[in-house]
């Protein structure tokens, strides 16, 4: 490993963000951010949707154990990828749509944990049960409330859109993992994956009618790393593993899903050729962060396995983490997994720092010369 060259790029990362951090205060072309999405995102929606909401995991301990040392509904031991995107932008913390006491200045948080991009209907007329959280659609209504509240003509609107980032996503990761807990084949999952990116798209048109200018839409993990993945698929046969230890057709459905995400969104850019639609690429963020895991600090013996120790991957089982039964370990910035679904902070603060160098910057050059 040449540790001179990797300085040079954590330098340059580091770099990278001090700079956005700074114009944004000079300028402020961002100040407020949107998100919608699901439990990657979540920072405190489905903990406060009664009646199940407040008995969930994310609502307990060790859930935000490392920030901000109480659960918060955060599926994570701390901090997501929108809370250090917002540190990045130099604002405060985005509140979520459905905490009554949030003031909202800098933006608001519609994602919810189990949300798909498609609606129910599409999984129920194919057999497949869904949570009732509601989807991307669901998050969308939400939107037109909130900004129907603080704005009133198209302009007034538009002119408070055009100084919002937002992020539409990470989502359509449960449209994939609903139908996989339920035994589809890949086969008929992946007939799906257009219509999942349609809605995606679908979502993102309305919200830049609306106004806004600059959008982030990330794809999806590689799904084949995770707990929940590897335990549905245990076999001995070493063929169907890649020399991470993923599954590698589940990988290869990600990266279907993701390059079609990016072919729907090259034809939304043709659509709207004034507007900033960037695609973050959440796959090869956490790949490399599994690649590089000794060198950031992860203990590579234990990359595969969750911190916290869920037997069954169940949210609503007593063997998933959050209950008492389930042991912790001590030391979550040595893992990247969390509880088999979601990362740790670390890990998302090492995707964080792959992505936002990509981001910030676009968005910088967009507000300039918007502002002239
Ligand atoms: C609501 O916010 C106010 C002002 O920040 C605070 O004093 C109060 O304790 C909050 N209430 C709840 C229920 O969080
Ligand atoms: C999803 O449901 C909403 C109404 O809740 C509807 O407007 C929309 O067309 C539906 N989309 C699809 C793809 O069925
Ligand atoms: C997306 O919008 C188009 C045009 O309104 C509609 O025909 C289609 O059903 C929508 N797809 C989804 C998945 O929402
Ligand atoms: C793998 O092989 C071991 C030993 O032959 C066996 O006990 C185990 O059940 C096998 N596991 C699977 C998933 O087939
Ligand atoms: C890594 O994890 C293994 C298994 O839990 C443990 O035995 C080992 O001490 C850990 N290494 C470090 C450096 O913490």
């Amino acid at each position: 490993m040449d540790f001179s060259v990797l300085f040079t790029v954590i330098l340059s990362i580091s770099v990278t963000i001090f700079i956005s951090a700074e114009a944004t205060k000079t300028f402020r072309p961002i100040r407020t951010l949107f998100q919608f999405g699901d439990s990657l995102s979540d920072t405190g929606n489905v903990i406060r949707l009664l009646p199940v909401g407040p008995t969930l995991p994310a609502a307990r301990l060790p859930y935000g154990e490392t920030f901000p040392g109480r659960p918060t509904g955060r599926w994570s031991d701390g901090r997501l990828i929108i809370d250090y995107t917002t540190m990045a932008l130099g604002l405060p913390l985005v509140d979520p749509y459905l905490d009554k006491n949030a003031s909202f200045r800098n933006g608001v948080n519609f994602a919810v944990a189990g949300a798909t991009a498609l609606n129910a209907s599409f999984f129920l007329s194919r057999g497949i049960l869904v949570s009732s959280v509601g989807s991307l659609d669901t998050q969308l209504r939400s939107f037109r409330t909130y900004l129907a509240s603080i704005c009133t003509t198209p302009r007034e609107c538009g002119d408070y859109l055009k100084r919002a980032l937002i992020f539409v996503g990470e989502i359509g990761g449960n449209d994939i993992n609903y139908p996989l807990s339920q035994g589809r084949s890949l086969e008929e999952i992946r007939t799906y994956v257009p219509f999942i990116n349609q809605a995606i798209a679908n979502a993102t048109r309305e919200i830049i009618r609306a106004g806004a200018t600059r959008l982030v839409v990330p794809g999806n993990f590689p799904i084949g790393c995770f707990p929940f993945v590897l335990a549905a698929s245990a076999s001995n046969d070493s063929a169907m593993y890649d020399e991470l230890g993923c599954v590698r057709s589940a990988n290869d459905l990600a990266i279907y899903q993701n390059s079609n995400l990016q072919i729907t969104l090259d034809a939304l850019r043709r659509e709207f050729p004034y507007v900033s639609i960037i695609y973050a690429d959440y796959y090869n963020a956490l790949l490399t962060t599994f690649r590089k895991a000794p060198l950031f600090g992860f203990n590579r013996t234990t990359l595969l396995t969750p911190c916290c120790k869920s037997r069954r991957y169940n949210l609503l089982s007593s063997e998933f983490c959050g209950n008492p039964t389930v042991p912790v370990c001590p030391d979550p910035g040595q893992y990247i997994h969390w509880d088999g679904y979601h990362l740790t902070q670390e890990a998302y603060r090492r995707i964080s720092q792959y992505v936002l160098p990509n981001i910030l910057p676009t968005i910088m050059v967009i507000s300039t010369t918007t502002c002239r």
